[in-house]
Order: C-alpha cells, then structure tokens, then sequence
C-alpha cells in the first residue's frame, strides 16, 4: 500500500504543482481529490511555464497516469479547454487522463450563483468558478454527476429540474435573466462525446493499482486554512483540502496512505478575504509580493503577504498529521537582511497556545515574532542542503523545530533543477 499525500499547509499557492511535478518522477499515479478550477499549479519545465487547473501536476512525465478523483467538481469547458492546451503543447495525455464517474459537474448556473453572491452578500473573495454552488447541489443531492452525462435522458431530466429552481433563483430573488434549458443541453452533450474516453470507477482503478504494488501521489488543491470544516470559516473554500480528503476524495482507504507531506511557503500568502494575522500591509508585503511574483494563477489578483505563521502551521501539521515539509520559495527571502517568523499570538494580554479557527479572535490576535538574521547571497542555484548558508539554514530548521516536522524538501526557484532534497 503506498499512498503519499501532498497537501497545502497554509492558504493556497504554496508551490504544490512544482513539488507534485518533482516527486512525479518516481511515482505511477498522480490522483487531484477535491476542488475544481479554483485551484492554478504552475508547473515550469525548462522556460516555459504551465498552469494547471484540474488536470494534475503529473501530467508531464509520460509514464504517470492522471486520475480526477470523486470529490472534486468539474467545470467542463475550463476541462477541455485544458486539455486542448496540453495537446497543443504535444503533450501526449492519450490513455493517461482518468476522470472519475462520480465527480459532479459545474453548470453555466453555478457560475452565475458564485458571481451573484459574492455581490449581494457577505464577500469570500471567491474564484468565481462555481465551486461553492457546485458542493452545495452535491450535498443537496440534486448535483449532475459525469456519469450522468452519459445517459441523455437522465442528464437532460436532471439539468431541467436544476435549471427550473434555479431560474427561480436566479429571477425572484436576484431579479437575474432566466438561464436557457436548451442551449444548456446542447453545450453540454458535446461534452459528453469529448469526455466519454477518459470517464471511468476511478476508485476501482485506484484500489486495483494499490494491489498491484503501484505508488500514487494524492495532490491537494488549495489549502488546509482553507479547508471548509478546518480552515477559518467563513472564509474558506468548499471542499476539504486536508489530508482526510484524499481518502473520501479518491475512494481509497486510510490504511493505504504511507505519508503526509506539507508544501509550505517560506512565508505567507493568502488570496482573497479572511483573517491573516501575519499580514504586513506595508512596505515589506509589497516587496513580499514583487519578489515573489504573488499574483494568482487563476484569478491574477495582488496575493496578500505576510511572514511566517509557525502556529497556524503547528495547527496544519496536527489536523492534516504532516510528519515532512516541503519548503518552498526559499530564494524569495535571499535579499532580506531580516526575517520574522510568527512564534505565538496574544489576545487581550494574554498568550494563545493553540490556533483559533474561530474567526473573530482570529481578527483580534497580535503575533509575537522571533527576528532572524537574513542571508543576503542568492540561494537559487544550490544543490545541496550543506551549501546553503548557514543562516538560511538556521531558518529552515527554525521553520521544522517551531512546528514538530522535518526538513524533506527546498525549493529554492520554481525550475525543476531549483529543488534540495535533504538527507
Ligand atoms: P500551487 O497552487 O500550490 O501549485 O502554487 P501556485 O502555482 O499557485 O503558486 C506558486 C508560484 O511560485 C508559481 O508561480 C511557481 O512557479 C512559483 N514557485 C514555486 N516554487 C518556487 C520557488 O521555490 N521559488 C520561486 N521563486 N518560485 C517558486
Ligand atoms: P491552489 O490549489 C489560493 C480561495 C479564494 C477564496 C476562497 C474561496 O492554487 O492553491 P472558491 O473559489 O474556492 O470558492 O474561493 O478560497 N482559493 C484559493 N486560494 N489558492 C487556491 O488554489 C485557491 N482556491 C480557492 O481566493 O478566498
Ligand atoms: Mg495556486
């Protein structure tokens, strides 16, 4: 059994599309669990770059197969709009893109509602891809799943009643057009043909893979701050990035899963609203954010920057059970001659040991920082941990000791060839 999950420890955009890519190499199966086209993993193989939405980072290592497990929720133009640029890039995804039967669609109306509400009520900061109303018709159980796409008469029995209710919706509540069921059906029974080929019981795939010895990365979307039942709700998305995901996600068991691996940004980012006690809104965060090309992939928006949070980290690596980091980024923080890490917060005086997922403490807390000397010399073409300056060192293993892990990986530059393994 030989399952490695690789999770975003923080808010998102840690660098999981450059570590899943990298760990590809070794490995016969790369499987995404949740989320949709909310989610941008860039990829950079020699000067190009790539940025993937739903299909995962393995994709470019042709001996890897790609799997897109139940819990995640695709939007199939965003799909095959991917995939068309993959097979422009000759990417050659023939017989290696797997798409779970049971994931649920993203419809036209979903976008809409995601859109809508960000306007008229309490603002999330969204994506605006759907994913929101997407999970909320799955639980409802009155989503479309790809299987349905399959059998016209139930697709289209399924989408009419959908886009009845939501046409009341969308008119009486938010005095919005009424959506067109026909042109709906139309666009999307041409999707049916287009993703017939890659549409299978991907947790039968999967367990069979397990049985025959194969290894398979499980790649998190997002990240655990943004986990709807651990992250800082409200503000969060709609699916479970955390480790407990890939097991309902994917349909394999947690007796499977060998290890946890944590992404981690060599600082913070967040994207969108919510609280983020190490937010510098100051001359340090902009230059946070040029350094380090803090804009996001899918939306472009400005990322939010900040320092280090070694107790939202601690909280991470106790609900997801990361035993190895990732750092990444490293090389962002080359030019600083001092760098803060977050070692504790304080509310009213008094000192919090644990980290509050209840929002409006969350907005009360004061971080206490520990100052580290920064190492001033470029970082981003060493090989080896040994090379590294001993002050970014010093900080790395600040970074492990201040949150229980151990150092696994550095990235010290989005290349392939930017990547420390330490022994
Ligand atoms: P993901 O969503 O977790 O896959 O992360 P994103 O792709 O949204 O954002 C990470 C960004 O940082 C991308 O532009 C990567 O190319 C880039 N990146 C990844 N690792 C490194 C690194 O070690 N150093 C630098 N400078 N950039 C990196
Ligand atoms: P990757 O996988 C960073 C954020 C949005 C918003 C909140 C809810 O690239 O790390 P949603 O559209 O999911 O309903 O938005 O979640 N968000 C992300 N932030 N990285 C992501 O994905 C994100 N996907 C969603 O900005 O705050
Ligand atoms: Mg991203």
């Amino acid at each position: 059994m030989s399952v490695q999950i690789i999770v975003g420890a923080q808010w998102g955009d840690e660098g999981k599309g450059k570590i899943v890519d990298h760990l590809s190499e070794k490995v016969d199966i790369v499987a995404r669990y949740q989320g949709g086209a909310n989610a941008g993993h860039t990829v950079v193989i020699g000067e190009r770059e790539y940025v993937l939405h739903l299909i995962p980072s393995g994709i470019f290592h042709p001996h890897v197969r790609c799997v897109i497990g139940n819990g995640t929720v695709i939007d199939p133009i965003a799909l095959m709009d991917e995939i068309k640029q993959l097979q422009q890039l000759h990417v050659d995804i023939e017989g290696r893109l797997l798409i779970s039967h049971h994931a649920h669609l993203i419809m036209p109306y979903h976008k809409l509602l995601d859109t809508i509400r960000e306007q008229t009520s309490e603002k999330i900061g969204t994506t605006g891809r759907g994913i929101g109303p997407a999970y909320i018709d799955k639980v409802m159980r009155v989503g479309i799943r790809i299987v349905d796409l399959l059998d016209r008469t139930v697709f289209v029995a399924k989408l009419k009643r959908n886009i009845e209710e939501k046409n009341k919706i969308l008119k009486k509540i938010y005095g919005n057009p009424e959506l067109d069921v026909e042109k709906i059906v139309d666009e999307y029974e041409e999707f049916d043909k287009k993703i017939d080929e890659y549409v299978t019981d991907t947790s039968l795939y999967l367990n069979t893979a397990l049985r025959e010895g194969k290894r398979i990365l499980a790649e998190g979307a997002q990240g655990a701050l943004l986990d709807v039942d651990h992250g800082t709700y409200p503000f969060v998305t709609s699916s479970n990035p955390t480790s407990g995901g890939a097991c309902t996600g994917l349909g394999i068991p947690p007796t499977s899963v060998n290890s946890v691996v944590g992404v981690v940004k060599a600082y913070s980012t967040r994207v969108g609203n919510g609280p983020f006690p190490t937010e510098l809104s100051d001359p340090i965060g902009d230059r946070l954010r040029a350094t380090g090309g803090e804009f996001g992939a899918t939306t472009g928006r400005p990322r939010r920057c900040g320092w280090f949070d070694a107790v939202s980290l601690r909280y991470s690596v106790m609900v997801n059970g990361i035993k190895e980091i990732a750092v990444t980024k490293l090389d962002v923080l080359d030019e600083f001659d001092h760098i803060k890490v977050c070692t504790g917060y304080e509310v009213n005086g008094k000192r919090l040991r644990t980290f509050p997922t209840d929002v409006h403490t969350l907005d009360d807390v004061t971080p206490i920082y520990e100052t580290f000397d920064g190492w001033e010399t470029s970082t981003s073409s060493l090989t080896s941990y040994a090379d590294l300056p001993a002050n970014a060192r010093r900080y790395l293993e600040a970074l492990a000791s201040l949150t229980g892990t151990e150092l696994w990986i550095i990235s010290v530059g989005a290349r392939r060839d930017q990547t420390i393994f330490v022994d």
